[in-house]
């Protein structure tokens, strides 16, 4: 054979391996199976991108992860808001038969809940809706009326959660600075434009304890452009001791674009089991109804919650062991130095003077767990959840041992 031959042959042979490369491709795929592209980072290549970049919700480690990790035993966590006195017991009492109903799907629109807030608030009960928590029906809110590029006013010293809603949608989160301790809703107002679809308020607001009257919310809603709908988040509703609080159901009865949040976690002391609700508009639930995920709070919360609402002893225990845990926290801070923000919550808002992510492990080492304000853009503050008696004695040796650790 010549050389030319030689030369056919060898592209001939080449010809047939990649025509049999490409069939063995094809059956694979026919297969069902995709290509396999090796991932350039930790993050799923075809995932929607802006989502890299988002933060999500850091809750701390749960006091049993701590005493694993520290060697600790009996670490107190004060870090969440938690009821100290923990569950109601008429709570607790209907857990017992709700177990049995537990092997079948929950009331995906929690009927009897939804009647009892709507007959408790004067409102119909197309204008409440229940959640797995508030927390959810923030979520909701943010798949509801965000798109890509709309924008969102809120605080920069606030509840993560209205941010990493938000930011999932894609949507630009516009934070306002606080004035002094408190909500800035003349700095909120100067930040919203024909962009903004949502504004989000905690009030009490979360870390600071601090509250706004319906009158001050009034002549800022009123500042607000038609697309806007205010969120109003009473998650500490049942905590607040200023009478001149009033809750916010009144703007839902008067019709504006508002929605007002509550949540169940705290005062009845059903963290663990997620239940919070919305109260609005009929179209504004209607909406919110149209993103729900079926079957969404389960049965213990539901029967837990219902039976709960009724306990006024539970929710009056509540408040007196949280006056009197401010009594003394206020005193015991005050006499060490430490400035405070009067709080209308179960938690303090505590400037400390020293660097907070520090002191934040340093109590954890003394086997106290704080939320440190770092994650709300105060590098001295920490947070600190109203505990039963012994616990705040407790919080506060720890504290000023761990502030004396940690001074420059
Ligand atoms: C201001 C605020 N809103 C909502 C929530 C969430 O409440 P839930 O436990 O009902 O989801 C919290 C929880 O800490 C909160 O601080």
């Amino acid at each position: 054979m010549s050389d030319r031959d030689d030369l056919r042959e060898l592209a001939s042979q080449l010809r047939r391996a990649s025509s049999v490369m490409r069939a063995a491709e094809e059956t694979k795929l026919a297969g069902g199976e995709r290509p396999r592209k090796v991932a350039k980072s930790d993050f799923a290549p075809t995932a929607k991108p802006h989502l890299e970049s988002l933060r999500p919700y850091s809750p701390g480690k749960p006091a049993a992860e701590v005493e694993r990790e520290l060697g600790l035993t009996d670490v107190l966590k004060l870090a969440s808001n938690e009821n100290a006195l923990g569950m109601s017991p008429l709570a607790r009492a209907a857990l017992e038969s709700a177990l049995e109903d537990s092997s079948i799907y929950p009331d995906t629109h929690c009927r009897q809940l939804v009647d009892e807030i709507a007959r408790r608030n004067g409102l119909g009960p197309e204008c409440v809706m229940f959640g797995n928590g508030a927390v959810e029906l923030i979520y909701y809110l943010a798949q509801c009326f965000l798109a890509a590029g709309d924008e969102v006013v809120t605080s920069g010293t606030s509840f993560s959660a209205y941010t990493i809603a938000s930011r999932i949608q894609d949507a630009v989160v516009r934070a306002a600075p606080l004035d002094g301790a408190g909500l800035d809703l003349g700095a909120m107002s100067r930040l919203v434009n024909e962009h903004t679809k949502l504004v989000f308020i905690a009030n009490p607001n979360n870390p600071t304890g601090t509250i706004l009257g319906v009158d001050e919310l009034e002549a800022f809603a009123r500042t607000l452009p038609e697309q806007v709908v205010l969120v109003l988040d009473e998650a500490y509703y049942d905590f607040v001791d200023d009478p001149r609080y009033r809750g916010s159901v009144s703007f839902v009865l008067e019709g504006w674009n508002v929605v007002v949040l509550r949540s169940l976690s705290k005062s009845l002391g059903l963290a663990g089991l997620r239940i919070g609700y919305a109260m609005a508009r009929s179209d504004i639930i209607r909406t919110m109804r149209q993103v729900q995920v079926p079957f969404h709070v389960n049965v213990l919360a539901q029967r837990a919650a219902l039976a709960g609402l009724d306990d006024d002893e539970h929710i009056a225990r509540t408040l007196q062991l949280i006056r009197e845990g401010k009594e003394y926290l206020y005193a015991a801070l005050a006499a060490a130095g430490l400035q405070f923000t009067a709080s209308e919550t179960n938690f303090i808002w505590v400037d400390t003077g020293v660097d907070a992510a520090r002191l934040f492990d340093e109590m954890m080492r003394g086997g106290v767990i704080v939320r440190p304000g770092t994650g709300f853009g105060a590098p001295r503050h920490i947070r600190v959840t109203i505990g039963l008696p012994e616990q705040n004695r407790r919080f506060m040796q720890v504290l000023l041992a761990s502030i004396t650790r940690v001074k420059p």
